[in-house]
């Protein structure tokens, strides 16, 4: 039995139209742990300009980037001091502009993070709000509360942040503020004015630079609803989140902000595009956020939460491309970003133990020991995956290094480790992690340097390991994972000719097979056992072994 997914026949597009965004390739730098131009550590904006050819010759059509702005890195610089700035550990505002004007030579589109739902506590308006005092407009612009005992000394609530620890912080005259992240991130009161404007402002500096789109940090948390008397932690959990009247996520209110947005977006030509976050609790809610008149795409993080199942992967698909279709939007696809352990690394953990704890939004490695972690089979069960995910109608997001097949690094010293979530919540002796093993700076060459990221150390340093996994290595091997993915983006622009797919019969629970409107077909082996294609069936992507697809592979058959 078939059954047909939607047949909305959008006919390829050019880089230059305005809904390039529908099936693009979105390649996600985190800029910090990309390329390091000066030898400082740290990768920079330049860093990411002197590898333009790099990723020309990948075949990406988008840039994503992670903030790059001024912050003191209280999380990996979703802690912003200014949102219309270049850290100048990174560069400078020329120095983007280069960068913009390099990726555009080549047909690249770019994409900034714009991180609305809180600033950093070193941001001018934060400032101004804790040198204002109680009462002030200042203080209007994010969430004070006082505080409650007999001079504020006590929380205004017992609320957790999500990074673990507590969510208020007092500021010593009897007011706490809200942070739903780190302490260094104070939430946006967005029911004040100036909030709205100092965003606006912000899209639109960075439009006029000539950027072509935003991904939206935490798009489902900014709008909130906080009584009088506020709800316990308990009251808060137990609390529907599908209704749209949580007082803290994925409010209904929320779409007003970016039916505001969307007119700033549309004031460009062509109009601006935008990605939300948002981590809601169905896909119905997720489609609210991927609407015409809203930011028009949402992150659709099902496969990355998923196994490496075929039943599961089959029921996502069809349910997500059924809800874009709704929306008028279009799916996106994600294995792997830089808050979540890299898929490589995921699929090969122990069945037994494999399933991954979430931890607010960080993902963290279930507590197993490196070496019950099979590696080669992860490497195979995530290139599969990604060769499926690429053949899929709608955006794939990729993570810097994943097309190297790179693996999470899961034995960091303490010492050596940034993020806040592994500070604040996790304990090192059992499982928590956090985030750092998918930050660690790329390896560029497989010798030198910090494997060529830079003239010095990395700022997270890079195992030995790595060096099997550099660029210049893989270059090398036309068999690599780099150049299955050069393959594979090179030949996703012949296969990407409509917004659909139909499922086709395979006979096996564990094989999934698709064709395309052109008739290309994807046939990605789930089991352990080989899936014989008809006599002369012959991949252009991916190898047979004895006429058959190996266990835990992906083929590609042109139409
Ligand atoms: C989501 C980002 O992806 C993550 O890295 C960050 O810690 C939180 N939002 C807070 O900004």
């Amino acid at each position: 039995m078939t059954d047909a997914v939607l047949a909305a026949g959008v006919p390829v597009l050019g880089s230059d139209d305005a809904a390039w965004w529908r099936q693009a390739v979105v390649y996600q730098v985190y800029p910090r742990s990309f390329a390091d131009s000066n030898g400082d550590g740290l990768g920079d904006i330049r860093g990411v300009t002197d590898k333009a050819d790099y990723l020309a010759g990948l075949g990406v059509d988008a840039v994503w980037l992670s903030p790059f702005y001024p912050s003191a890195l209280a999380d990996g610089g979703y802690d912003v001091d200014d949102y219309r700035n270049v850290d100048p550990r990174l560069g400078t505002l020329d120095d983007f502009d280069d960068m913009v004007a390099a990726l555009h030579e080549r047909g690249i589109k770019v994409i900034v993070d714009i991180v609305p739902n809180h600033s950093s506590d070193r941001h001018e308006m934060f400032r101004a709000a804790l040198a204002a005092g109680k009462g002030s407009p200042e203080r209007d612009r994010y969430i004070f509360r006082d505080g409650l005992g007999e001079n504020g000394e006590l929380p205004p609530a017992d609320w957790a942040s999500i990074f673990g620890g507590p969510a208020w912080e007092p500021v010593g005259d009897g007011q706490w503020y809200f942070h739903h992240f780190a302490t260094e991130q104070p939430d946006f009161n967005w029911d004040n004015p100036d909030v709205h404007a100092e965003f606006l402002h912000t899209l639109r500096f960075w439009s006029d630079r000539g950027v072509d789109g935003f991904r939206i940090d935490v798009a489902h948390g900014l709008s909130k609803d906080l009584p009088a008397v506020l709800p316990s932690q308990a009251e808060l959990d137990a609390m529907d989140t599908t209704d749209g009247r949580h007082p803290l996520w994925d409010r209904d209110a929320v779409h007003e902000i970016y039916r505001e947005w969307r007119r700033v977006f549309d004031e460009y030509d062509p109009p601006r595009i935008a990605v939300a976050e948002a981590w809601v609790a169905t896909p119905e809610r997720r489609a609210k956020y991927a609407t015409p008149d809203g930011l028009g795409q949402a992150f659709n993080f099902d496969l990355l939460e998923a196994d490496f199942d075929a039943a599961q992967f089959r029921h996502i698909v069809t349910d997500n491309l059924a809800q874009s279709a709704a929306t008028g939007s279009s799916s996106t696809w994600v294995l792997s970003n830089h808050d979540v352990v890299r898929h490589a690394t995921r699929y090969g953990l122990p069945p037994r133990r494999g399933s991954l704890a979430k931890q607010g939004s960080a993902w963290i490695l279930a507590g197993a020991p490196a070496d019950q972690i099979d590696l080669a089979r992860g490497s195979r069960q995530a290139l599969a995956a990604s060769l499926f995910l690429l053949g899929l109608p709608g955006s794939a997001y990729l993570y810097q290094g994943e097309e190297l097949g790179l693996h999470e690094v899961g034995d960091i010293k303490a010492e050596d480790r940034q993020d806040p979530a592994f500070f604040r919540g996790a304990d090192p002796e059992r499982d928590g992690l956090g985030r750092d093993g998918c930050r660690v700076p790329l390896p560029w060459t497989g010798t030198g340097s910090s494997f060529g990221f830079g003239a010095a150390g990395a700022h997270i340093p890079q195992p030995d390991w790595f060096a099997g996994y550099a660029v210049d290595v893989e270059d090398a091997d036309p068999a690599s994972s780099l150049n299955t993915y050069r393959r594979a983006l090179a030949l996703r622009h012949e296969l990407q000719t409509g917004e659909s797919l139909e499922w086709m019969e395979t006979g096996r629970d564990d094989v999934l097979r698709f064709v395309r409107p052109n008739g290309w077909q994807v046939v990605t082996n789930f089991g352990a056992e080989p899936f014989a294609l008809a006599e002369g069936e012959a991949p252009v992507l991916g190898e047979l072994v004895d006429g058959a697809v190996p266990a835990e592979t992906t083929v590609w058959l042109r139409g």
